[in-house]
C-alpha cells in the first residue's frame, strides 16, 4: 500500500552528512496487539511517552557510495540489526527517494539497560526516523515542523508499530478511534493536553526487572499469532470500546477507574498470549508475586500504585506524584525489589 501524502519529492541533492537525534520509549495503557499488512494496527492504542529511557542515534550518510548499512550498539557492531535496517530502508524508498543512494554508519546507545525489556525498538526506530527526516530536509528542502514530525511518526511505524507513538511527548494515540479527533492508523497523534487532568501529567513508571535477557517469543511473532486467535476480534473490539471510558477518565482524573482499565488491558494482553496457538506465557513467577503484592497493598492502603505489562515479564509500576509517592516508593524498595533478578529497577516518569 502506498500512502500519497508521504511520498518523497523527486528533486533532491544529496551530500555527505552526519545527523544525531534522540527519542524516548513509551508504555502503552491501551495495548496494540495484532496487526494487518503494512503495519496497520488491528485496534487503536494510547501510551505515555517516558522522559528518561531514550535511544540516542548518530547517523552518518556517505552520498553516492553503494547502498549498505553498518550499525553499532554502544560501540559493538550489530550485524543482525544492520540487516533489519537495510530491509527497512528498502521498504520506505518511495517515501524517501534518496535513501538507497549512499552508505550508512549508524551508532546507537540506549540510556536504559539493553536486557531490561523496555521497548528499545520504539525509541530505536523513533530515533532512526527522526535522523532520516533531518537528512530529508537537508536533501529535499524544509517542511513545517508538524509535517516533519508526522512523517517521522509514519516512517517509525513502518519500522516498529509502537515506535510511531514515541515521536510525541505526553499521551499519544496511534490507530483510528472515533473518540480521538485526527487519529490515524498511519501515524500517531498527540492526545490533547487540554483534555487531560493534571494528575496524569506527572506520573511515575518504575520498571521492575523481573527477568533480564531475551524473551521466548518476540512481539512480531506474538502479533502474528493474533491472526489465528479465536478471541482476536473480540479483543480488537474491546480495545476500541475502551477508548470511551479512557477519554472520560483522562478528563475527570478518576484514578480508581484508570487503575481498573489499565490493569485490565495489561492482563488481557497476556491472556491473548495464553489463548494463542501455540500458547505462550511471558510472565514469570516474580511477575505474579508482584501483582498480588500490589493488589494487597492497594487493599490495605488505598494508595494509587498499580501495574501495566509489556510483552515481557517485567512489571511497570505506575503511580502519580500526588503526595502519596513517598509511601509507595518505600513499599517498592522493601517489598517488591526482592522479586527482581538483580535488584533491577529503571525509574522513569512522564511529565508534560
Ligand atoms: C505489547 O511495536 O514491538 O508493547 O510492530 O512488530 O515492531 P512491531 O511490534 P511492537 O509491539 C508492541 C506491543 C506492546 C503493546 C504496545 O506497545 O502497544
Amino acid at each position: 500500500m502506498t500512502t500519497n501524502e508521504f511520498l518523497g519529492k523527486e528533486n533532491f541533492t544529496i551530500q555527505n552528512k552526519t545527523v544525531s537525534e534522540s527519542c524516548p520509549s513509551n508504555i502503552a495503557l491501551i495495548k496494540y496487539w495484532g496487526k494487518y499488512k503494512d503495519q496497520i494496527p488491528a485496534n487503536p492504542s494510547i501510551s505515555f511517552t517516558l522522559n528518561h529511557c531514550k535511544t540516542n542515534t548518530e547517523m552518518e550518510f556517505f552520498a553516492n557510495e553503494p547502498f549498505s548499512v553498518q550499525t553499532f550498539l554502544s560501540g559493538n557492531e550489530e550485524v543482525k540489526f544492520a540487516e533489519k535496517i537495510e530491509k527497512y530502508f528498502k521498504n520506505i524508498e518511495q517515501y524517501l527517494p534518496w535513501i538507497l543512494k549512499g552508505k550508512y554508519v549508524i551508532k546507537t546507545e540506549n540510556t536504559f539497560p539493553h536486557s531490561s525489556g523496555i521497548a528499545s525498538s520504539a525509541s530505536g526506530f523513533g530515533a532512526i526516523a527522526k535522523c532520516l527526516m533531518t537528512l530529508d530536509e537537508e536533501f529535499s528542502g524544509k517542511t513545517s515542523e508538524d509535517e516533519s514530525l508526522r512523517k517521522a511518526s509514519f516512517l517509525a511505524r513502518l519500522g516498529s508499530g509502537s515506535a510511531c507513538r514515541s515521536l510525541y511527548n505526553g499521551l499519544v494515540v496511534w490507530g483510528k478511534s472515533d473518540e480521538v479527533e485526527g487519529s490515524s492508523d498511519l501515524f500517531a497523534v498527540k492526545y490533547s493536553d487540554d483534555e487531560i487532568h493534571p494528575v496524569f501529567k506527572d506520573f511515575n513508571d518504575w520498571v521492575l526487572l523481573i527477568h533480564e535477557g531475551v524473551k521466548s517469543v518476540s512481539s512480531t511473532v506474538g502479533h502474528g499469532l493474533m491472526n489465528t486467535n479465536p478471541y482476536a476480534e473480540r479483543r480488537f473490539q474491546e480495545a476500541r470500546e475502551n477508548f470511551v471510558p479512557m477519554k472520560e477518565i483522562l478528563k475527570s482524573g478518576n484514578m480508581e477507574e484508570f487503575i481498573k482499565l489499565v490493569e485490565h488491558e495489561a492482563l488481557t494482553l497476556h491472556a491473548m498470549m495464553m489463548m494463542s496457538d501455540p500458547a505462550f506465557i511471558l510472565m514469570k513467577t516474580g511477575t505474579l508475586e508482584v501483582i498480588n503484592k500490589i493488589w494487597d497493598f492497594r487493599k490495605e492502603t488505598n494508595l494509587p500504585l498499580f501495574f501495566t505489562l509489556d510483552a515481557g515479564a517485567n512489571v511497570h509500576l505506575l503511580f502519580p506524584n500526588d503526595g502519596s509517592e513517598e509511601q509507595i516508593k518505600s513499599f517498592i524498595e522493601t517489598e517488591l525489589l526482592q522479586h527482581t533478578q538483580k535488584n533491577g529497577v529503571v525509574k522513569d516518569v512522564t511529565k508534560f
